[in-house]
């Protein structure tokens, strides 16, 4: 079973569309297919499913321990569940740190081929740690600077979670934030040299960290692409996520914009199904094949 997360940073530039897509194509491949809702905070994966109110959500399983296979339920897509978000008052955004670590282990159980659990914008610790625990990491742009800034950001923050997170492993924290405080005496001046100075303190640091690295293997997708030109933006995005990241990327495509995508919602049909929204299926589906066959080159 594969755990995908769909991710990017800036909201709104498609995260969850591109969730949606990927999920309506893996199952009408003949897979197994959840969809969980990780947007704590604005959920909205069943509109895209055609449910108005789902009747149950994770609201069930943090509060009343019922079970996520319980929680998934039927789109009027055949073998595409959906595990809602909360669309209630209570407030999922403020679960504890230990709350959405539960929720990860539990979706590694699941019965599905594929679960593809669809992040919120930003890039607080819980987003950045699903991402970078999925199997596969999509991340999602629009073609607009503030879109592509926001990326950045969040490649950026990816890579210090990975960076905090191992020195946290090795109970190192502590004595790298020392070394980071005295920088200008050890003639530090930037994070390579930093990491390079923990590498020689720490082999242990240096074989953890380089596993982490390998870990992270971003899919691009540029979505809302509404003229022929901004396609290219998502090819130069991925180089500069490889050259300037030193992050293994692919990129999967990109997705046009649908004048007529708002016309699905509110329909209790499934945006995506059969007979709607044509390029956007089309699209999504070349994305989906693109993401299955990405091979990513050893070192980048
Ligand atoms: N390719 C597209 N064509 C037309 N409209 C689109 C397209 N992609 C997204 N939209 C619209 O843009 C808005 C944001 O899309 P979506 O909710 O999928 O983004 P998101 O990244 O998940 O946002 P959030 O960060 O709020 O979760 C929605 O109103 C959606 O209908
Ligand atoms: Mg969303």
């Amino acid at each position: 079973m594969h755990i995908w997360a769909v991710g990017g940073g800036k909201g709104g530039t498609g995260k969850s569309l591109v969730s949606n897509g990927l999920g309506t194509r893996l199952a009408e491949r003949g897979q197994q297919v959840i969809l969980v809702d990780a947007d704590y905070g604005g959920p909205n994966q069943h509109t895209y499913c055609g449910i108005r109110k789902p009747q149950t959500s994770l609201v069930q399983f943090f509060e009343e321990r019922m079970p996520l296979e319980e929680i998934a339920q039927p789109t009027k897509i055949e073998r595409l569940r959906l595990i809602p978000g909360n669309i209630n008052s209570h407030n999922t955004d403020n679960l504890t740190t230990t709350q959405k670590q539960k929720l990860f282990r539990h979706l590694k159980h699941l019965q599905a081929d594929h679960v593809i659990l669809d992040l919120g914008a930003g890039t607080g610790y819980d987003t950045l740690d699903t991402f970078l625990q999925a199997d596969v990491q999509v991340g999602v742009i629009a073609p607009d600077t503030l879109a592509i800034e926001n990326f950045y950001l969040f490649l950026k923050n990816l890579k210090y979670r990975q960076l905090g997170n191992t020195l946290s492993l090795l109970s190192l924290r502590d004595r790298a934030k020392g070394i980071w405080k005295n920088r200008a005496e050890l003639g530090i001046v930037n994070t390579k040299e930093f990491v390079a100075h923990l590498r020689v303190l720490s082999p242990e640091f240096s074989e953890l960290f380089n596993q982490e690295q390998k870990k992270l293997k971003m899919h691009v997708v540029l979505n809302q692409v509404r003229e022929h030109r901004q396609a290219e933006i998502g090819f130069a995005v991925k180089s500069a996520v490889v050259k300037f990241f030193h992050i293994t990327a692919a990129y999967a495509g990109h997705v046009r914009y649908d004048k007529d995508l708002w016309l699905q919602f509110g329909q209790d049909t499934p945006a995506l199904q059969r007979g709607s929204s044509f390029t956007l299926r089309q699209d999504l589906e070349r994305i989906t094949e693109e993401i299955l066959k990405a091979q990513f080159p050893e070192e980048t």
